[in-house]
């Protein structure tokens, strides 16, 4: 394991304001001289850009088996070539998604969340946090709704509903629930304060 930034991700289903969340967290911790990288899983790599096609074109012909797979070399080489070289720099990394979205999608498609999370825990770096945004399923939906033009594979109630309740059962020292609600400046402070005070700045 790497020698030692720290390791905070951002977790839910989309329309929760993970994203949003994540790039103002990297801009508060730059405006204060913090180091800081940011990723998003899936990357722009070669697995993500598989994945990214049965985003649009739907999971025709692709087996949630082979689906899997793809998002774990995806993170492989996220961890290998992004988190891991950003950490050994001291840096605090801030991740939009990681394996716990592998757990509650993947899991939400009938695999073991369980076997998917300690597989990822095999090689993949264990988080010092995680925030995991939690919304109204029919919320989020109409969030997403409104800032594009059509829905994903990945983003139908049924499904989704499946996904942020496994989202929900993760419990841990590590993992915080952060309700989305409220303003984004409120929920912005609220995780100021958690990693302010977690890296003792
Ligand atoms: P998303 O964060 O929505 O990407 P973008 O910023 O391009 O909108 O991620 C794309 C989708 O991939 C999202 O619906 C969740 C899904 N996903 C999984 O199913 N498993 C995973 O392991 C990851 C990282 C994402």
């Amino acid at each position: 394991m790497p020698g030692r930034g720290w390791l905070f991700v951002f977790e839910g289903i989309d329309g929760t304001g993970k994203s949003t969340h994540c790039k103002n967290m990297e801009a508060h911790l730059n405006k204060i001289g913090v180091p800081v990288a940011r990723f998003r899983e899936p990357t722009d790599g070669i697995w993500g850009q598989k994945i990214r096609k049965v985003l649009t074109h739907g999971r025709v012909g692709v087996t949630r088996e082979e689906e899997l797979s793809w998002f774990i070399e995806d993170r492989r080489e996220d961890v290998r070539n992004n988190i891991i070289p950003a950490l050994n720099l001291n840096k605090v990394v801030l991740l939009d998604r990681y394996y716990y979205s592998t757990a509650a999608y993947q899991g939400a498609l009938g695999l073991d969340k369980d076997i998917i999370l300690r597989e990822n825990e095999n090689f993949a770096p264990i988080p010092d946090r995680v925030y995991i945004f939690t919304a109204p399923v029919e919320e989020c939906l109409s969030r997403i709704e409104n800032s594009r033009e059509s829905r994903s594979s990945f983003e139908k109630l049924e499904y989704l509903t499946q996904v942020q309740k496994i989202f929900n059962s993760f419990a841990g020292n590590n993992i915080k629930k952060i309700k989305s609600i409220g303003t984004i400046d409120s929920i912005h402070t609220q995780l100021c304060e958690d990693v302010h005070q977690l890296i003792e700045l």
